[in-house]
């Protein structure tokens, strides 16, 4: 059932083409309409929110942080993202204008149902995005988004991480289109951009070797740091977290730009240190701002391993090791970005012999709180 793969991780990685194409599928007309209708909430009632709350833990939290940069940009409406046990402790300020959107792979997730539950008290429209037909948080709440990610085995969630941010990225759309945001013309073209992203994480997994062998000779570091920047932050946050939870491996990651406020003190001679560097196309000047990032910490002795979109060749010279991904949309690239760094953590772990599917203390669902 592993399809040939040494673990139902490294085969779930392997999955996610299918994952983001059967997230995609049926949802959208050939014009280019989102057509959600197995929503649940009146689009009317959709249109006439003010803000969103995205509430999840780990992982899933981390879909909502790169949708908070997708819907803001397309839909102009506040996104907050909250930890549910952090949501459901303090005295939220949330009404019947609020959109709560749960995000949760499993469903079950005590934490996040309790924050949903509260969420609803208040009198806030509740919306799932879930991998779980039939779980508890989908069916208390007002409307939900299934990712069709498959049944995900492996206790650290991968294609069901990218299923998450296809799905916040299609609601983000559907509400641009509501609220008429959006051209149809533009939504139109995000879709077909958003077609082309199973072929690219494709295209990363036909060169997963290059990321194999960088993990394997890396089994001996005792703490690795991942950087980003908009979309790229939460990336990096990601990628700490997978070689955390499976290697046991200290790892953090960081807002390229908080560097200078406090985490540069921690380089010295050999750290590692793993970059995710935005699209040279970018209107702005993220990308020089980045690249200056891997110049700073690699004249303090770090090892800058560092992840490019195709074609940047600004980042060569101060990198031990580049690993380029294939172009997309800014608002995107986390659904190929992320890849490589999954492939890391799950190498580098089985290289160090652990069971990457079942790490020590960790459960699949969490139904405690
Ligand atoms: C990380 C991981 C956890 C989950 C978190 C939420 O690899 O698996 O951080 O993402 O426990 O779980 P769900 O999405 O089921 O609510």
């Amino acid at each position: 059932e592993k399809g040939g793969f040494p673990s139902f991780m490294e085969k779930e990685i392997f999955d996610q083409p299918a994952a983001v194409a059967d997230t995609l599928l049926g949802r959208s007309d050939a014009d280019g309409r989102l057509t959600l209708d197995e929503l649940r909430i009146a689009p009317e009632e959709l249109a006439a929110i003010s803000k969103i709350v995205v509430l999840a833990c780990g992982t899933s939290a981390y879909a909502g942080s790169v949708a908070k940069y997708a819907i803001e940009s397309w839909c102009r409406i506040p996104v907050e993202v909250e930890l549910s046990h952090e949501f459901r402790y303090r005295e939220p300020i949330v009404d019947d204008k609020t959109l709560i959107v749960s995000i949760s792979q499993s469903g079950e997730t005590m934490d996040t149902l309790m924050a949903v539950r509260y969420a609803k008290e208040q009198g806030a429209k509740t919306m799932s995005i879930c991998n779980t037909n039939g779980s508890t948080i989908p069916r208390e709440s007002d409307a939900v988004l299934y990712t069709h990610a498959g049944p995900e085995i492996a206790v650290a969630s991968t294609k069901a991480f990218l299923a998450q941010i296809t799905a916040t990225y299609l609601l983000g759309l559907y509400l641009a289109q509501l609220r008429g945001n959006l051209f149809q013309g533009q939504i139109k073209d995000i879709l077909a951009d958003l077609g082309k992203i199973p072929s690219k994480i494709q295209d990363i997994l036909d060169r997963a070797d290059e990321i194999k062998d960088l993990a394997r000779n890396m089994s001996e570091a005792n703490s690795v740091l991942f950087l980003g920047r908009h979309v790229g932050y939460p990336v990096a946050m990601e990628g700490a977290l997978k070689l955390k939870e499976i290697a046991y491996i200290h790892a953090e990651g960081f807002a390229a730009g908080e560097l200078k406020h406090g985490p540069i003190a921690l380089i010295d001679d050999g750290q590692p240190v793993f970059v995710v560097v935005p699209s040279p196309r970018g209107r702005d000047s993220l990308h020089s701002k980045v690249v200056s990032n891997i110049q700073e910490v690699r004249a303090r002795g770090a090892k800058t391993l560092v992840i490019a979109e195709d074609g940047d060749s600004a980042v060569k010279d101060f990198s031990e090791w580049v690993f380029y991904v294939p172009e997309t949309p800014t608002l995107l690239m986390p659904l190929l970005a992320t890849v490589p760094l999954q492939i890391f953590a799950c190498e580098l772990a089985s290289a160090k012999g652990f069971d990457v599917d079942q790490p020590r203390n960790l459960a699949k669902s969490v139904t405690v709180e």
